[in-house]
């Protein structure tokens, strides 16, 4: 089966939240479930430079990350004397490259950076390389960094389906509001809504909060055990049996946010 794409090659889903409140998780579920249902070339970017664990959880180790690919770029710049230009002509080569592949998806990881600073320079090669490295693909999945910070420098610009993961607490809540307010401007999203993650006992409270917030609420996933036995033994989170809690919740969400009528209303 193929997704419909109303929109420009590829479809972008990002997934933001609250750090720890289970994006990465909800990434690696998505991407494997999608792979089972449509056959589609799917590219999944691990951005986030603080804890980057997706490649973990999908059991793909890609061998080089864009943050050694800028280190080995700007050496060449300084130490070989390479034409500036004609290295930055090559960056799309290098990136792509850098993808790594399994007959379900493939990966692509913005990596930690490797010397003192911040991740500005990270982020904006990412947001600079991200429309080249995803056009050969159906749709892209990328697991962001926790809060607002890749929203508000525009690195995921071009989302079509934004989701915000929540866990089941109030300043939770609150940060979802925050990036719902940041992707107003700084994206331009088609869908956003909220994933309310790590669902146990009565949430009601919550969810008033995210309804007097006017957050369309996609899926509530609840806490699974199963998850927690395959962190504890180190085992990646997309071999979780199909049968579990977790599982099915995020395959409901998947046919819900890619069966094209999602997009009408
Ligand atoms: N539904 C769930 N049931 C049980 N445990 C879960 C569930 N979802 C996530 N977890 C656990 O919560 C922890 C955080 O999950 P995850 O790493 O996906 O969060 P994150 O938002 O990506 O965090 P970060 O902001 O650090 O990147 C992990 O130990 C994960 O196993
Ligand atoms: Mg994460």
């Amino acid at each position: 089966m193929k997704i419909t794409n109303h929109f420009d090659k590829p479809l972008t889903i990002s997934i933001v939240g609250k750090g720890g409140s289970g994006k990465t998780v909800i990434t690696a579920l998505l991407a494997k479930i999608i792979s089972k249902l449509y056959k589609i070339k799917i590219l999944l970017i691990d951005a986030d430079p603080t804890h980057p664990h997706l490649s973990h959880m999908v059991n793909l180790v890609p061998e080089k990350s864009l943050e050694r690919l800028r280190i080995e770029l700007i050496d060449e710049i300084l130490t070989k004397a390479t034409d500036f230009e004609k290295v930055a002509e090559n960056i799309d080569l290098e990136v792509y490259d850098a993808i790594i592949e399994s007959k379900d998806f493939s990966l692509f990881s913005i990596g930690q950076p490797e010397g003192p600073g911040c991740f500005c320079p990270s982020n904006a090669l990412l947001r600079k390389v991200l429309g080249s490295i995803s056009k050969d693909f159906d749709l892209v999945i990328i697991d962001c960094e926790a809060g607002l910070e890749q929203i508000n420098r525009m690195v995921i610009e071009t989302v079509d389906i934004l989701l915000i993961v929540s866990d089941i607490s109030i300043r939770s809540i609150e940060t979802a509001e925050a990036i719902r307010n940041s992707a107003k401007r700084f994206t331009k999203y088609k869908k956003l809504g909220i994933i309310l993650n790590r669902v146990k006992g009565n949430t009601d409270i919550i969810k008033k909060k995210i309804k007097n917030l006017n957050l369309p609420l996609l899926a509530e996933i609840p806490e699974d055990n199963v998850i927690t036995e395959f962190e504890l033994k180190g085992k990646p989170i997309i071999d979780i049996p199909e049968k579990s809690e977790s599982y099915l919740m995020i395959k409901k969400l998947t046919e819900k946010i890619l069966n094209p009528n999602f997009f009408k209303n």
